[in-house]
C-alpha cells in the first residue's frame, strides 16, 4: 500500500517542494509553470552533480528514483515492511539507524563502509566501526535483517547503502518526522575507512564550532547542521516546520554526497 504512495508523481511533487524549500520560505508554493520546469531540471541537475564528483569510471549508472522497479520489483516495499515491524517491537530503531546512516555518510559518502569488515581476521587492522565515534553505534542487525529479506526475494541486488538510505528514510517517516525522496542505485564500498573516521567524524566530546566546521568541509551549511545534529542526537519531536524542511533539504544532500557508482562498488 505504501507503494503506491510512492510513485513517480508523488516523489515528483515532493522532491519539488524540497527544492522549493532551497530557496524559499516553506508557505510558498510553485506559482508559474516556467518555475515548475525549473525546478524538475534541478533535479536531474542534482543527479549530474552527484555523478560528476566521482571520477569518470566509464560507469552508465546513476541514482534515480525506485532503481530496483525491475531488477527487485518489491525492494522498497521488502524494506518499509520489514521496518514496521522492527520499529513495532522498538520504537529507538529509527534514531540508532538515523546516527548509523549518518556517521557512514559522512565518511566518503553513503557506501555501507561502516558495515564492512575488511580485515580478513587481522586483529590489528581496525575497521571503520571501530572508530571512536562509532562505539555507541546500534542498528547494526536490525539492517542485516532487513539485508536477509530483500537477499530472500533478489539476492546480491540490493546494496547496502540503499537498504540503510531507505530503512532511515521509513524509520524517520514511522515516528512521524518528515518524508523526504531517496534516490536509490548506490553500491557498497570496497574498503572501510578507521582513519578518515576517527579524524573526520563529529565525536560525543567534539563542540559545536568543531562539529560546524567538520560538516562545513563537507558543503553544509549552519542551519542544516544544526538541524541535522538536532534530529541525530535528540530526535528531537520539534514539529517547527523550518526544522522539517531544513532537514529535508539536509537529508537529501546528505544522500548524494560522494555516492558510488557501477563498478566504482559492490553490492
Ligand atoms: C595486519 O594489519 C596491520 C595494520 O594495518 C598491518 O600492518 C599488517 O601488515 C597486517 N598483517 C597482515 C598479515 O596482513
Amino acid at each position: 500500500m505504501l507503494k503506491s504512495l510512492f510513485n513517480r508523481w508523488v516523489f515528483l511533487v515532493l522532491m519539488i517542494s524540497v527544492l522549493v524549500s532551497l530557496r524559499r520560505t516553506p508557505e510558498k508554493i510553485v506559482e508559474s509553470e516556467t518555475e515548475l520546469t525549473h525546478l524538475i531540471f534541478s533535479v536531474f541537475l542534482q543527479r549530474d552533480l552527484a555523478q560528476e564528483d566521482e571520477p569518470s569510471s566509464g560507469s552508465t549508472l546513476y541514482l534515480e528514483y525506485d532503481y530496483y522497479r525491475e531488477t527487485c520489483p518489491e525492494a522498497e516495499k521488502i524494506v518499509s515492511s520489514r521496518m514496521a515491524r522492527i520499529y513495532e517491537a522498538s520504537l529507538l530503531v529509527s534514531a540508532g539507524l538515523l546516527r548509523l546512516f549518518f556517521q557512514d555518510c559522512f565518511i566518503r559518502g553513503c557506501d555501507a563502509s561502516l558495515f564492512l569488515d575488511d580485515s580478513n581476521g587481522n586483529k590489528s587492522y581496525l575497521i571503520e566501526r571501530q572508530a571512536i565515534p562509532h562505539t555507541t553505534l546500534k542498528g547494526f542487525d536490525k539492517i542485516g535483517l532487513i539485508k536477509e529479506g530483500l537477499e530472500m526475494a533478489c539476492p546480491r541486488v540490493v546494496s547496502c547503502a540503499d537498504t540503510l538510505a531507505l530503512a532511515t528514510r521509513d524509520g524517520i517517516l514511522l515516528t512521524g518526522g518528515p518524508y523526504y525522496p531517496v534516490f536509490t542505485g548506490r553500491r557498497d564500498s570496497i574498503r572501510s575507512y578507521y582513519q578518515e573516521a576517527m579524524a573526520g567524524v563529529p565525536g560525543p566530546d567534539d563542540n559545536l564550532n568543531r562539529i560546524l566546521q567538520l560538516f562545513s568541509v563537507r558543503g553544509f551549511n549552519e542551519r542544516e547542521t544544526v538541524s541535522l545534529i538536532d534530529l541525530v542526537r535528540v530526535y528531537a519531536s520539534d514539529d517547527g516546520t523550518t526544522f522539517r524542511v531544513d532537514f529535508a533539504t539536509a537529508m537529501v544532500k546528505l544522500l548524494i554526497l560522494g555516492v558510488l557508482y557501477g563498478s566504482q562498488g559492490q553490492v
